[in-house]
């Protein structure tokens, strides 16, 4: 088998299932949301537990705009509380938050709350959390071509790596392991150029419940993954060179 690692490095995640999860107990969907960053803080603490490297999740998609008034202003002042609730315990950790996303649209308040985060975790490096915030795939393909065209790299010398070095994730390797809670089985404009090879796990839980029992599960299936990135097996080129 060409598996390349058993523990992935970077592991990225669609939170999927806050509002159905409040919805079964008659609660409003803000509900579920802030439950859901409940289960982040104790994802991430058990992704660095596992000796993950990177953990990457879909907090607020460039199409989350169109969600009701009530529930998008509810997701903004959920920045807020979980900074000031979870920011020094994931300091202390050894977190290191990134926010990848246009930060253009956000409030001054919003913008404030994920600068400080960013700074106050800067020097952490056990594990790096990025939480992808008014993010798109399409968003960051575009914004990487406007970024080296106003570079001025010429066409000739736009390749993979150059066009990857201005994506919003140019930090981090691609992840290895993409899971998505809440059974939809789709990849909703996450991380599109960077998911190329990584593998898939789509998981019926709803984000509220997801812990260390989920999380396992996902990471025992990556593990039985054969990764080929394109390549046959290297097992099948031996057999077929002594048949
Ligand atoms: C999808 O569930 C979830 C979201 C759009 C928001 C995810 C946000 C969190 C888990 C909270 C983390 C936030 C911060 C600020 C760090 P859904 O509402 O689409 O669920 P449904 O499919 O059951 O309706």
């Amino acid at each position: 088998m060409d598996t390349v690692a058993r523990v992935p490095r970077h592991v990225a995640i669609v939170m999927d299932g806050n509002g159905r999860w409040a919805k079964k107990r008659l609660m409003p969907r803000f509900f579920g949301h802030k439950q859901g960053v409940d289960a982040l803080v104790r994802t991430v603490e058990a992704c660095a537990d596992r000796g993950i490297e990177y953990l990457t999740v879909f907090a607020f998609s460039s199409e989350n705009w169109k969600r009701p008034t009530e529930e998008v202003s509810g997701l903004m002042s959920l920045v807020l509380v979980a900074v000031s609730k979870y920011l020094a315990k994931l300091a202390g950790e050894g977190v290191r938050i990134r926010i990848v996303g246009d930060r253009s649209q956000v409030s001054d308040k919003v913008r404030a709350a994920w600068d400080e985060a960013e700074r106050t975790t800067a020097g952490n490096r056990r594990i790096t959390l990025s939480v992808a915030f008014n993010y798109g795939g399409r968003w960051d393909i575009v914004q990487a071509c406007q970024q080296a065209i106003a570079a001025g790299v010429p066409a000739h010398e736009l390749d993979e790596a150059k066009l990857g070095s201005y994506m919003a994730m140019n930090f981090a390797p691609d992840p290895d392991l993409f899971i998505r809670t809440g059974g939809e089985v789709r990849i909703s404009n996450f991380l599109l150029w960077q998911v190329a090879y990584s593998e898939l796990v789509f998981s019926d839980c709803l984000w509220p419940e997801f812990g260390t029992v989920q999380l396992d599960a996902a990471l025992a299936d990556y593990a039985s993954r054969d990764r080929r990135f394109g390549r046959v097996n290297s097992a099948d080129v031996a057999t077929e060179a002594g048949a």
